[in-house]
Parts: C-alpha cells; structure tokens; sequence
C-alpha cells in the first residue's frame, strides 16, 4: 500500500514538492496540497507545460482547491474520474483535483474533502482575473458532501478517518487566529458551511491549511503549511 503526504498552501511554486524527490516516492504514493494549489493560474498553454513538468514527479500529486484558484481555468483544463472511490478532476500530468463533497478511499483510510474559502483580501483583487466567486464553500457542497454519505455508508458505518479542507469550521477560529496572529477574524461563510460537516459524521482527524501555520490545534484538528504530514 502506498504513502499519504500532505502540505499546506504552495500558492503557485511547485519547490516544496519537489523537495520531496530524495524520499524513495513511487506513483503508488499520493502527495496531496491542502488548497492554493495555485498552479493552475494563468494562461493554458504554460498550466499544461507546468502540470506536465510536476506529473514527472516520483509520486502521485493531488490538491484540494482553495480560494486562491482560477476556477475558470480548472474547470476548462480538467475532465472527471472516478479515481480512488470517488469523482475527482483530472489535469494534464495526472495531477488530481479533489473535489468538494467527495469521500475516497486513499491508502487504506477513508478521506473526505472540502476545498474553497473565502478571500479576506478580495477587495483588492480583480473579478475572473485574480478573484473567482466559486472560491466560497455553499449548502451545495455540504448537501453533496451528506448525500455522497448517505449513497456509501449506512448510518452506523458513518466515520472518517480523515477530513482534508482548505479552511476550518467556524468554531476553531478563535483558536487558529490567535495561533497565526490574526487580529479581529470574523467567522465566515464558507467557515459556517464546514461546521457542519462536524454534525455530519465522526471525523478522526481533520486537516487544513489557508492560515499559514503548521500548528496541531488539539487531537483533532491541525493546520498544514510548510510542512509535511504523513497520514
Ligand atoms: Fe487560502
């Protein structure tokens, strides 16, 4: 069975990846980046030749969208799969998009995703240029996210063993704030959605990046930036 790996934000650079090149990695082994994947950002010709570059990795890499993301672009670039259990995109280089609302089986454990979250900075960015409304989590994530629950478990075999998501429900922001220096966050919508993910079902751990810290927040929940993770 393969390795799990995951790292927060990349936010375009692909350098901490391939930092990973000296850890005997096969494509048995999935990388996964925990939102601002960033990569797919510009024009389409030079995403394709950058996604080609990063499938010659050792290993398998995937991301779960953030809200730094050209949705536009993502969107035109990926077809859909049925890759690991569940509906992701694929990208050129066999880079993986995990979708909202799925639940897949990687390496033995049982993951469900939710990307997005909402920019604090959006008013200094430009609509379908540097800013993608899609960013923001909605009921339909979630409601997808029930529903592919209910379609593969019956109610007693209802668990995860983990939950991969860009930002973190609205009850951990008082503590990831202050852990990350944030002054005055304000909870939002898409932080709203997640919480109820947390009524959904049991969530053995929970991982997250978006604030820009490696920090364990308490047994369940912990926060990915520069580091790595194996899971
Ligand atoms: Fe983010």
């Amino acid at each position: 069975m393969g390795r799990t790996i995951l790292t927060g934000d990349i936010h375009g650079d692909p350098i901490r990846l391939y930092s990973l090149e000296d850890r005997g990695l096969t494509k048995e082994d999935v990388v996964i980046v925990l939102g601002d994947f960033g990569i797919i950002w510009q024009d389409k010709k030079a995403t394709t030749k950058m996604l080609e570059l990063l499938g010659d990795l050792s290993f398998t890499l995937a991301f779960v969208d953030g809200n730094h993301e050209n949705f536009n672009l993502i969107e035109e670039m990926e077809k859909t799969i049925f890759w690991n259990d569940g509906a992701a995109g694929l990208l050129p280089g066999g880079i993986i998009h995990l979708y909202r609302g799925q639940i897949y089986k990687i390496n033995g454990k049982t993951v469900g995703v939710c990307g997005g979250a909402n920019s604090v900075d959006k008013a200094w960015r430009q609509p379908k240029i540097s800013w993608w409304e899609e960013e923001e989590i909605t009921y339909k994530d979630i409601e997808a996210f029930r529903i592919n629950l209910n379609d593969k478990y019956a109610e007693k075999e209802r668990k995860l063993d983990m939950m991969l998501t860009h930002d973190c429900p609205s009850s951990l922001i008082p503590l990831v704030a202050l852990y990350s220096g944030v002054n005055g966050a304000t909870i939002s919508n898409s932080q709203r959605q997640l919480e109820k993910i947390l009524d959904l079902v049991p969530i053995d751990k929970w991982y997250f990046g978006h604030w820009h810290i490696d920090k364990k927040l308490n047994d369940k929940f912990e926060c990915l930036y520069r580091g790595f993770k194996e899971v």
